[in-house]
């Protein structure tokens, strides 16, 4: 079984990609062969300063190896040290249908939030497509929001099988339920660009405060709170255990606790689950060349999958 996904270097990693996608993906990496990659190539469709994408691109190969990505196990790669997929991106455009394009939701999302609508941006799902089918991918672990994306792949997919003959396997999603979309401290989306993140190594006074500022209503604290509906209570559940679930939400409900204190007992809970992979992350940082040792390795790794794939392609359409 191939395990695929990648990650965009567009900002901080933040809990959302946490939970959403990296803690998955590396409980994934024991079932099977997984290859997850830094998405440099699309994320130049929102960023255009070369430093910073390159810094940070490095910072999320780092932060991925920190939070446990083994790189024995999962080949860990830049998206662009494979440009075959950009190959494979053209020749699919050549049969994407520009109406399934534009039924994009995170397309037509970011042009609503005044992002410029290029052509890189609009074919964005179908370099995404090239990503998963290059690989020969059987399960793409995402959050909620990429999952009309890997419709779109499976979609390209079948109609390049009914115009050249069985090429590509057909890619699952596999979505998590309890994590398919983490909530931000305004209570929408966890996403950098709405500002409402908490970064997974953030420092602890920024974390600290980024916790204290999720937004609650106004129930006094002797109040009877309901769980279901607060962010709170929505993150503290993705990583504690059931005991401590149940009594946060037996609080809750009981009321005589303010909204402040379970924040305080979220911040506590948060610092403490990601201090073994702030210790991992020092040593990473203590040692500059270990990164770019695995990332080549990856990269090595991911081109002798591709080319593979690619040539089987250029034979079926003739090139
Ligand atoms: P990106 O960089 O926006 O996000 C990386 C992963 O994190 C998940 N995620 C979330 N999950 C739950 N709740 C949230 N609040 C949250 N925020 C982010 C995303 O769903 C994603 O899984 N297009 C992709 C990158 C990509 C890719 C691929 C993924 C490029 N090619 C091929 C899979 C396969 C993206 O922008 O993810």
């Amino acid at each position: 079984m191939r395990i695929l996904s990648g990650i965009q270097p567009s900002g901080i990693l933040h809990i959302g990609n946490y939970f959403g996608m990296m803690r998955p993906a590396i409980a994934l990496q024991a079932e099977g062969e997984a290859f997850y990659f830094i998405a440099d190539y699309h994320a130049l469709t929102s960023l255009k300063d070369p430093a910073t994408l390159r810094e940070n691109g490095r910072r999320v190969a780092i932060d991925f190896l920190a939070c446990g990505l083994d790189p024995e196990r999962a080949a860990l790669f830049r998206q662009s040290d494979v440009p075959q997929v950009t190959e494979l991106a053209w020749i699919l455009s050549t049969i994407a249908p520009i109406g399934l394009l534009e039924r994009a939701h995170s397309y037509k999302d970011k042009v609503a939030r005044g992002m410029t609508a290029s052509a890189g941006l609009f074919t964005y799902p179908v370099l995404m497509a090239a990503d998963i089918l290059i690989y020969n991918s059987d399960i793409v672990p995402v959050g909620k929001d990429q999952k009309q994306h890997i419709e779109i792949t499976r979609d390209l997919a079948v109609k390049m099988n009914e115009t050249f003959g069985e090429i590509f396997k057909l890619p699952e999603p596999r979505i998590h339920g309890a994590t398919e979309t983490v909530p931000g401290i305004d209570g929408q989306k966890m996403s950098k660009s709405y500002g409402n993140t908490i970064d997974i190594f953030g420092d602890e006074k920024e974390m600290r405060k980024r916790v204290m500022s999720i937004v609650t209503d106004s129930s006094p604290i002797e109040a009877p709170k309901d769980p279901d509906n607060s962010t709170i209570f929505q993150l503290y559940s993705l990583f504690a255990t059931k005991e401590e679930i149940a009594v946060m939400c037996e609080a809750f409900r009981r009321g005589g606790t303010g909204y402040g204190d379970f924040k305080k007992q979220l911040f506590a809970k948060l610092w403490d689950y990601f201090e073994p992979m702030r210790k991992r992350r020092a040593e990473i940082l203590a040692d500059p060349r270990y990164v770019e040792g695995v990332l080549e390795r990856g990269a090595q790794r991911a081109n002798e999958v591709a080319e593979k794939v690619m040539a089987r392609v250029r034979e079926a359409v003739g090139l």
